[in-house]
């Protein structure tokens, strides 16, 4: 065959549509072959999802992630997610590598607390215990005293508030201000919120709640506080996925990423799930409630990053030292009070009121 044909040929091939069975047994090869495991959260594509479950890795919240991670024997993780979670891992667990399908995936919560300013914000209130959500950079959590997820926020500054201590909280204002009305803590807040969860909106789901009078309540705590009053039930990712699950209702409407809707189908099938709202009936345009970073992830990234050994996450050895110790305070703190995180501190609650 002459060389033009066969590059027409390999071009050809080139783009065709990539089989997903193929490609999925490609990355299970290529996990195996590097000695390594994948982390994902729930809001990546549903492919990566299975994937991870099937090769012996995790589908997980913010904190099991970060535990998993650190606990687990690979040389490599792969983390399907985005930039504060591989970032998280790698503070954890230094001496592994640490891959991302694209290190481009970010987090507005992230992009919204730049390390500069937050110093200068910590600085001019020294008397306050500085506790940074998950969601934000090494270098942010280098500065912190505490770190938190949306699992575990209430029970640690509830703690807090018990020893007396004012906290400084950054970066979600709307996580910030419910751990405040769960507490009654001290608390001074930085302003910056989740796109996608931002989004959602209190009028309409009352509307939404009219039509659908059976159906259970379940909020993210990044979403804004008329939605948040509604709840049945606030708590992170895998606290929600458990509600569906455990809570004897058969409809619900969800309020967080509708990524989470994979695996809420695959372990509670005959449950009807529903999006909450995001726009008002006479809005032109409606938010699709999909974190536009986490959807940077799918197999052929992940096969790539493998293949070609993409560039791991690096981190400054003194940010890693100093990031470390909130992380570590955390788990710590979580594994001494396990059930802290089995349910939301606020329980099965009755609806707290309407927006
Ligand atoms: P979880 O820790 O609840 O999974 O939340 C992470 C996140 O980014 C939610 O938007
Ligand atoms: Fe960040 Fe929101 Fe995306 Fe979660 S869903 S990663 S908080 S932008």
């Amino acid at each position: 065959m002459n060389a033009p044909v066969r590059t027409a040929i390999l071009k050809r091939q080139a783009a065709l549509p990539a089989d997903p069975a193929a490609l999925k047994q490609r990355a299970r090869e290529l996990l195996a072959r590097h000695n390594a495991v994948l982390v994902a959260h729930y809001y990546v594509d549903g492919e990566l999802q299975d994937l991870a479950l099937e090769t012996g890795g995790c589908v997980a919240d913010s904190l099991e992630m970060a535990r998993f991670g650190r606990d687990h024997p690979a040389r490599t993780l792969v983390v399907a997610g985005v930039r504060f979670m591989g970032e998280t891992a790698k503070i954890l667990s230094p001496e592994k590598r640490v891959l991302m399908p694209d290190l481009e995936a970010t987090c507005s919560l992230d992009l919204g607390c730049p390390a500069e300013p937050f110093a200068s914000f910590c600085d001019a209130h020294p008397d306050r215990t500085v506790v940074v959500y998950a969601n934000t950079s090494a270098a942010v959590k280098a500065r912190a005293d505490w770190m938190v997820t949306s699992s575990c926020a209430v029970p640690i500054v509830a703690h807090l508030q018990e020893r007396g201590e004012k906290v400084l909280w950054a970066p979600d204002r709307h996580l910030g201000r419910y751990v405040q009305q769960q507490t009654g803590a001290d608390m001074l807040l930085w302003d910056a919120t989740c796109v996608v969860h931002d989004e959602f909106k209190g009028i309409e789901l009352e509307l939404m709640r009219r039509e659908h009078p059976r159906a259970k309540v379940l909020v993210h705590p990044e979403s804004p506080d008329g939605v948040i009053r509604q709840a049945d039930l606030v708590g992170s990712t895998t606290q929600l996925l458990r509600a569906v699950t455990e809570m004897d209702a058969d409809e619900f409407i969800v309020a967080t990423d509708a990524g989470l809707f994979h695996r809420m189908r695959q372990l509670a099938p005959g449950k009807t799930l529903l999006e909450a709202p995001t726009a008002g009936t006479s809005a032109t345009c409606k938010a699709c409630a999909h974190c536009p970073w986490m959807a940077m992830n799918d197999v052929e990234k992940l096969i790539h990053c493998l293949s070609e050994q993409g560039a791991p996450i690096e981190l400054n050895a003194d940010v890693i030292r100093k990031a470390r110790t909130c992380i570590e305070r955390m788990l710590d703190f979580v594994a001494a009070h396990p059930l802290a995180t089995k349910a939301p501190a606020s329980g099965f609650v009755p609806h707290l009121g309407t927006a």
